[in-house]
């Protein structure tokens, strides 16, 4: 059972816009105390004054310790959801590889060694991780996305399964497709397998609350994503088969 929200403190990266901006309305819809972090600064002022949050515009690697003193100190639920679409194969320069490291992994590393000693100490703390079904399964035509997400899966889970028994919550959500910004930069890929089975942003906020509600790590606003996960593990080769078919059918058509 998730505790109350109401006057609890949140931080929610990446929430100028998209999945981000959805969490953050539904966070303060529940009374909580909320920071609004995004790369864009504009994005960020105006979600914060619709929610009547506190900006703290940045990278979101840099930016928890100001986070954490804009709410006084305490930071009871961290939303690492700033991420980066990094599309490409092997061959996708070195910057855009860094960049999607930094972003979609190192970004969540970053915050959770600045959160772990406090949250350990008093015994609580909460963790949300934006991973994308990428992160179980794999995106065709985004490498650097993909790896890095399996990235942030890893490390959630890691976080999860090291101190659940110390009062930590982790979730790990990862949806399909989701009509943001992000969705539309992904091109013809997106468009093949994203788009025909696209919810909204506040279909991701309303799947992490009941998830939270249930205290589920692993989230999934596509419930029909199991399923391809329970397949993947099971069956390796017909899997790859399939996503594979999904390939050649995404180069037919460029
Ligand atoms: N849209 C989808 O189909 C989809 C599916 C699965 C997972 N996701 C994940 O959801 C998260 C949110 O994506 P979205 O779809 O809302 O995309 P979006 O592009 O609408 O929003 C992402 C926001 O993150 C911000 N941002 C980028 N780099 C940042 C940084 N270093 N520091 C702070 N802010 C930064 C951007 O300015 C932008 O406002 C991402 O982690 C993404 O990988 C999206």
């Amino acid at each position: 059972m998730v505790e109350s929200l109401q006057g609890r403190s949140v931080v929610v990266t990446g929430a100028g816009g998209g999945i981000g901006a959805a969490l953050a309305r539904r966070f303060a819809a529940a009374g909580a105390r909320l920071v609004v972090n995004d790369l864009d600064a504009d994005r960020a002022a105006s979600v914060a004054a619709e929610t009547g949050a506190t900006a703290v515009p940045g990278d979101a690697s840099a930016i928890v310790d100001e986070a954490r003193d804009a709410l006084g100190g305490t930071v009871d639920v961290w939303c690492a959801n700033a991420g980066l679409a990094s599309g490409g194969t092997e061959a996708a320069d070195p910057e855009v590889w860094a960049a999607a490291w930094d972003v979609n992994v190192m970004a969540h590393v970053r915050a959770a060694q600045a959160l772990l000693p406090g949250w350990l100490e008093r015994g609580s703390g909460r963790f949300v991780s934006t991973v994308s079904a990428a992160g179980l399964l794999t995106m065709i035509g985004a490498a650097p996305y993909s790896v890095t997400k399996h990235g942030a899966y890893a490390f959630a889970e890691w976080l999860s399964l090291t101190y659940r028994h110390r009062g930590i919550k982790v979730h790990a959500v990862c949806p399909q497709g989701v009509r943001t910004d992000m969705l539309t930069a992904a091109g013809s890929a997106g468009e093949l397998v994203l788009a025909p089975t696209a919810i909204e942003p506040e279909d991701v906020a309303d799947a992490l609350f009941t998830g939270m509600a249930e205290d589920r790590f692993l989230i999934l606003p596509h419930p029909e994503v199991a399923g391809y996960y329970a397949g993947r593990a099971a069956e390796p080769d017909r899997w790859l088969t399939t996503m594979n078919h999904i390939q050649q059918k995404w180069e037919a058509g460029r």
